[in-house]
C-alpha cells in the first residue's frame, strides 16, 4: 500500500497533447514519482496555470503510465479544463499526486473484470485493464456514451459499446448492454465489475449488482480543492461500512473508489 510520504507536488512539463474527439485531449507528462507509486484508480490534482485563475487545482483520474511517464486524459467541460486542453506541449503544470484509494483487483475469486464506462469515465480503465491483464485474468470493457462522438476507446482492448442514439454499437446505454450480454459475459467464470461515469450510470449499475450479487466498484466524482483532505471540499454521503446508516466521508481521501454497496443516490 502507498504510504503518504510517497504523494509530492510536482512541477513536470507537457510533453505531448493530442486532440483525442470533440473537447477531450490526451496529455502527458514525465514524472518518475508519480508513475512509480500509482495504482489504477488513484488521481493526480492539477494547478493549470500559475496565474492566480483557476485559483483551485483539478482532479483527473490517472489514464495510463508508461516507463516514466504519465498520460491523463481531459474532457473541457470549464475554464480550468478549457485552458488544459489548450496547452500546448513545453507548458508546465503542478502536479499533485498520485492520490486517493485504487481498484483492488489482486481478488483471486473472480475469473472476468468487466469494466463499465460512460463518457469521459474511460479516463481510468487504460492503467485498470493493463494491470488485471498482466494477472492473467480476462477484461472486457463496456463503454457508454450519448453518440458515438461520446465513446472513447483508446488503447483498450475487447470493447463493446452502446450510445443512445443508436450511431455507435449497441442502441442504449451501457448498462441496458450489460444486462443483456450478462450471461455470456459470465460463461468462463465469476466476474467482478469496476466502473467510473455519470451518476446516473453508476446508480443502475449499482442496482444490477446488487440485484445479481456481484461484486462491484465504482469511482466517484465530487468537486474537489485540495485533494488531500484539508478543505473539507469533497464531502459526499455514503452508506456506512457496517450498513447501519449513513457516513460523510471525504471522497479524496476514503475514495475516490467506493464499493457500489455503498451509494446512496
Ligand atoms: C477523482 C476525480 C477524477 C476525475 N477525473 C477526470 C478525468 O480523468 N478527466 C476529466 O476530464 N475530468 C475528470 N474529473 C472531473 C474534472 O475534475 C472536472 O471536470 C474539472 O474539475 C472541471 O474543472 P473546470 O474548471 O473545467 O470546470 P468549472 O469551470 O469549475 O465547472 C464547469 C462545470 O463543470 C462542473 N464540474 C466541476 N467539477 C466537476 C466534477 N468534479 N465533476 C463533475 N462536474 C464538475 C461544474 O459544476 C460546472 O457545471 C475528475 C474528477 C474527480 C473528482
Ligand atoms: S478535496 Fe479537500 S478535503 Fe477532499
Amino acid at each position: 500500500m502507498r504510504t503518504e510520504s510517497l504523494i509530492a507536488d510536482h512541477t513536470v512539463t507537457i510533453s505531448s497533447s493530442t486532440c483525442i474527439g470533440p473537447d477531450v485531449s490526451r496529455i502527458s507528462f514525465r514524472c518518475p514519482e508519480i508513475a512509480g507509486n500509482a495504482q489504477p484508480g488513484n488521481f493526480v490534482n492539477i494547478k493549470i496555470s500559475p496565474q492566480n485563475q483557476p485559483l483551485l487545482r483539478r482532479p483527473f483520474s490517472i489514464h495510463y503510465i508508461d516507463g516514466d511517464r504519465v498520460d491523463i486524459m481531459a474532457k473541457s467541460v470549464g475554464c480550468g479544463t478549457a485552458l488544459l486542453c489548450g496547452l500546448t506541449v513545453g507548458a508546465e503544470l503542478q502536479v499533485l499526486g498520485p492520490l486517493g484509494n485504487a481498484f483492488s483487483f489482486d481478488d483471486p475469486h473472480y475469473r472476468t473484470a468487466l469494466l463499465v464506462s460512460g463518457g469521459i469515465g474511460t479516463a481510468p480503465m487504460r492503467f485498470l485493464e493493463k494491470s488485471i491483464r498482466a494477472q492473467g485474468k480476462n477484461v472486457r470493457n463496456i463503454i457508454g456514451g450519448r453518440t458515438r462522438h461520446d465513446i472513447r476507446k483508446e488503447g483498450l482492448m475487447d470493447c463493446l459499446t452502446a450510445t443512445e442514439d443508436g450511431s455507435a454499437g449497441y442502441k442504449g446505454t451501457a448498462i441496458d448492454l450489460l444486462r443483456d450480454r450478462f450471461d455470456d459475459l459470465c460463461r468462463s467464470g465469476p466476474v467482478r465489475i469496476y466502473a467510473c461515469g455519470p451518476n446516473p450510470m453508476l446508480k443502475a449499475l449499482a442496482e444490477f449488482c446488487r440485484n445479481r450479487n456481484v461484486p462491484c466498484e465504482v469511482s466517484l466524482e465530487s468537486v474537489m480543492g485540495c485533494g488531500i483532505g484539508i478543505c473539507y471540499g469533497c464531502t459526499v454521503e455514503v452508506r456506512s461500512l457496517d450498513n447501519s446508516g449513513t457516513s460523510t466521508i471525504l471522497l479524496c481521501q476514503e475514495g475516490p473508489v467506493l464499493d457500489a454497496e455503498r451509494l446512496l443516490f
